[in-house]
């Protein structure tokens, strides 16, 4: 049995429910781009809502880290990774969690007490020292000297505000040299596999922490940390997870991984997770904003690393990587085998388009690196705007030269020029409405609706990706993954027109945008808005989005609703075309 399945065999043998991955790209948390832990799908029940699981849950999460892409290439970052996870909602807290954690570790993964240490959390202001774990490790056989208490290492959030609390962390020695009789968190050779979080407060936007409801417990452990560990390798791409794609890497290239590692491990990290983002049913597409960007950085960071070890760009090498990738995941996840030849669709077609590019980019970046000159705004902007290289990706290229990039002056002037295509947007988005069209302003509210009534019917995977309006009908462009069936269209248009004969007010407020995100209102690229925005919100929250406006006052203004086709747009995409009579 390998370790994501003896995990979920143990804690669904202590009385937990294993529940399915949710999808890399968070559902309904517009708030981050992509799902970081294993708690953020379940924050909400974190929060107090009943899980309709029960209260012991483990599952092994996708997650997405990508606020610090510039380390992977080192032997332990990845930005796509595993993390195994159990969590009590208000059932067991620190006693059961503890020894639990221990039991694994120990009997289950036969990982020896002299190799392990733990810290625990030291205490603040109003929230002390944690006695009860620290008392509880004592029992089971930890050595004081290997109790390690620290304050920010040991209080654990997802971001700014939500649910959080004191943890404690174990760690492995990983290291042949002898082992320390006192633990020191800062000593590398301990290398952290574990997190349990305590989460019994919550914090708020104000800084200030209450009490939550009930009193959770929140794990994480790393799976490919934790797999590296009990393998006995110092590298993780050295352990099962890894080792045959790096092999198919050395073996395209013709090189050997001693001495090409860095770009191989850049390789075989953003292929792994550029398949992850493809495959989700959110139906990320290569492009310039939010999750796409993303996309399309790891996929050119990736191709130019490719070229780096002097692979044909035009071989199928991706193609080869990204399918072994997939082969050694699929059984886990249903999305990696129902979407194999989109995923291989998505990094072809981004190739071809960089490929045709990056010969010249990299000319136009050997012009100006040649005489060691730093490289001001207008380069790097150069570079991005007429040859498809992320910032970050001139930053390494100049790096590596020890040249330095004007990052500021890069910043300033890609907003002058987000500034300026927005304008231009919106110009036309207010042309489109000009004069108040009374019949596109009520078509404007229809589109709404209309979001609102699919993501019921399909499910909140549904996204809006586009919309088109003219004084004759409306279009609208949104994800999902199938063509709709005539019930499913049937019920969408039902709902709307039940709405519309609910007479439900519409109504306008300006928020701030991260306040507008938090109370979940829907929005297209949350980039392309400014700070303060407004929202639209019909009835009671049947629909919340953010949006310039205009619209009808109540829906009773519609008339009739009717869907008239239902067609693909692109893959991953359908589009409805609907009139009101
Ligand atoms: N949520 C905790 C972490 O990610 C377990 O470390």
């Amino acid at each position: 049995m390998n370790i994501k399945d003896l995990y979920i065999d143990f804690f669904v043998k202590k009385g937990h429910k294993q529940i399915p991955s949710a999808p890399v790209v968070p559902e309904n948390d517009p708030s981050v781009l992509f799902n970081t832990a294993g708690m953020q799908p379940l924050i909400p029940y974190l929060m107090g809502e009943p899980h309709p699981y029960g209260t012991r849950l483990c599952d092994y999460q996708k997650c997405i880290r990508t606020n610090d892409l510039d380390v992977i290439g080192d032997t332990y970052h990845h930005t796509f990774f595993e993390m195994l996870g159990n969590w009590s909602l208000g059932d067991y807290f620190k006693d059961e969690a503890i020894e639990w954690s221990f039991e694994f570790l120990t009997k289950v993964l036969n990982i020896p007490l002299e190799r392990l240490a733990v810290t625990v959390y030291a205490g603040k202001g109003n929230i002390p020292f944690d006695k009860v774990s620290h008392d509880k490790w004592l029992s089971l056989g930890i050595k004081e000297e290997r109790i390690a208490r620290t304050v920010d290492d040991n209080f654990w959030i997802a971001g700014e505000t939500g649910p959080c609390g004191p943890d404690t962390e174990m760690f492995y020695f990983r290291s042949n040299e002898p082992i320390p009789e006192k633990f020191d968190p800062e000593d590398e050779r301990w290398v952290e596999i574990w997190n349990d979080v305590f989460m019994q407060y919550k914090k708020n936007s104000d800084g200030s922490i209450e009490e939550l409801p009930k009193k959770n417990v929140d794990t994480g452990m790393g799976l490919e940390r934790v797999t590296a560990v009990l393998e006995g390798v110092n590298d993780n791409y050295l352990s099962s997870i890894w080792k045959d794609v790096i092999e198919v890497i050395s073996k395209i290239s013709s090189l050997p991984y001693e001495g090409n590692e860095t770009s191989m491990r850049i390789i075989a990290d953003h292929i792994r997770t550029a398949v992850f983002i493809s495959a989700d049913p959110a139906g990320i597409k290569p492009s310039n904003v939010g999750q796409g960007y993303i996309l399309r950085r790891l996929i050119r960071r990736a191709i130019r690393h490719a070229k780096k070890l002097n692979i044909d760009i035009n071989s199928d090498w991706e193609s080869q990587i990204a399918s072994l990738i997939m082969d050694k995941y699929e059984i886990y996840y249903s999305e990696i085998k129902d979407n194999r030849n989109i995923v291989l669709e998505v990094l072809k077609a981004e190739k071809e388009k960089f490929n045709k590019t990056l010969e010249k980019g990299l000319r136009e970046f050997e012009k100006v690196a040649k005489n060691n000159k730093d490289l001001d705004a207008a380069t790097s902007f150069r570079l991005y705007d007429t040859y498809g290289f992320p910032i970050e990706l001139t930053v390494e290229l100049a790096n590596e030269r020890g040249l330095k990039v004007d990052e500021e002056g890069f910043k300033e002037k890609y907003k002058n020029h987000q500034e300026l295509s927005r304008t231009a947007s919106a110009g036309q988005f207010k042309g489109g409405l000009s004069g108040n069209n009374e019949i596109e302003t009520k078509y404007h509210t229809a589109t709404h609706l209309l979001n609102a009534a699919l993501k019921q019917v399909i499910g909140p995977t549904v996204h809006q990706k586009g919309s088109n309006i003219t004084d004759e009908r409306m279009r609208f462009d949104f994800s999902c993954d199938h063509k709709l069936s005539d019930e499913e269209k049937k019920q969408a248009e039902d709902l709307v027109n039940k709405w519309i004969s609910e007479g439900l007010p519409v109504t306008v407020e300006e928020m701030n945008k991260e306040d507008a995100i938090a109370s979940g209102a829907e929005c297209m690229f949350i980039e392309k808005y400014p700070d303060i925005v407004t929202v639209y919100t019909i009835g009671n929250n049947i629909s919340k989005e953010l949006c310039g406006g205009p619209h009808v006052k109540n829906t009773n203004e519609l008339g009739h609703f009717k869907i008239v086709k239902e067609e693909a747009s692109s893959s991953g995409v359908r589009r409805i075309k609907a009139i009101l009579e």
